[in-house]
């Protein structure tokens, strides 16, 4: 099956499209007039989307933990419009626990999720975009990376892996013409939290305390009796400015809470870096330093 006529708007292809920040960003997209691929894990959670934009969507079901459903989707994407101009890597999941507990199995299920699946669909999508020689990649990344959060460090450390590459992936693809942002959402009312969330038990005696004090915090959100301050709608809008522009980001931080979490982080990353200055620096093997002061 082919598009009856190519798109001449920019066609997106966004994963976990279900709910959330998908969703929000799907819908915000197709109501501008440009096209999506829509993908999800369960295709009935996006079929009224599909049905209110017949000509500008195709649904295509993709768990990104399945390497061959990844390869695909990707495939059947391109066949049918031609192109992808920008992809988000927008599924993701949470096992929240302590680090000394999660059992190896979760958090390689969540390594799966939040990068070996980001992983894989980059790697499909990459050499369309270099052969077209455009494109512009968004990864969602986390407030995570910049708040070391007690029971947050599975988590933290699947988004600061994909961080990782993200960064890199910039510099590799430039050439081509294709922009890389990481996405930085502080905390969003979606339904992460109800459905893409998991806390652990602890059998710790010594950590019981701080799961207590986790999900006296989480119980609430879940039950959607506490309120997120981001909205994903806003957030969709400011990813489209983004993608809009001529010079995006590399990272773009998502809500005030981000903003000041990050601005924290910097402040003190500079601090304990002039506190430590002396002795980080004190490293250099002596000639070099010598020849460092003769150019000064
Ligand atoms: N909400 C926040 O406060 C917040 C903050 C920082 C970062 N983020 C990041 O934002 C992204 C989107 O999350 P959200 O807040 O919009 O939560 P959400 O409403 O729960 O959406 C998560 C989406 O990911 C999909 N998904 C999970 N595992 C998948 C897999 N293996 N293959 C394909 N899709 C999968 C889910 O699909 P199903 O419907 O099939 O489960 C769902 O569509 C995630 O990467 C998350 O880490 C969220």
């Amino acid at each position: 099956m082919v598009a009856s006529s190519i798109s001449q708007t920019r066609v997106w292809f966004i994963t976990g499209c279900s709910s959330g920040f998908g969703r929000a960003l799907a819908e915000a997209v197709l109501e501008r007039g440009e096209t999506v691929v829509l993908t999800a894990r369960n295709l009935q959670q996006v079929e009224d989307l599909a049905a209110s934009f017949r000509d500008s969507t195709l649904s295509i079901q993709l768990d990104v933990t399945k390497p061959e459903e990844v390869k695909e989707a990707v495939k059947k994407a391109i066949a049918f419009f031609g192109r992808i101009d920008v992809l988000v890597n927008n599924a993701g999941c949470e096992v929240a626990g302590v680090i000394e507990e999660v059992p190896d199995q979760e958090v390689r299920r969540e390594f799966e999720t939040n990068f070996f699946g980001v992983l894989e669909v980059l790697r499909a999508v990459l050499p369309h975009m270099r052969q077209q020689r455009s494109g512009h990649i968004l990864n969602f990344s986390s407030i995570a990376c910049f708040r070391a959060g007690a029971g947050g460090g599975i988590y933290g450390s699947s988004k600061f892996a994909l961080e990782g590459i993200s960064g890199s992936l910039a510099n590799e693809v430039a050439p081509f013409g294709i922009k890389v942002t990481m996405v930085e959402p502080g905390w969003f009312r979606t339904d992460f939290f109800r459905r893409s969330y998991v806390l652990m038990d602890t059998q710790i005696e010594d950590y019981k305390p701080l799961i207590n004090e986790i999900s006296q915090w989480v119980v609430p959100v879940q039950e959607m009796k506490a309120k997120a301050p981001g909205d994903p709608k806003k957030a969709a809008l400011a990813i489209i400015k983004a993608v809009d522009s001529d010079n995006p980001p590399t990272r773009l931080a998502l809500g005030a809470d981000t903003v000041k979490t990050i601005e924290a982080a910097l402040e003190f990353i500079k601090a304990e870096l002039d506190a430590w200055r002396e002795v980080s620096v004190s490293t250099d093997f002596d000639e070099v330093v010598a020849n460092e002061a003769q150019l000064v």
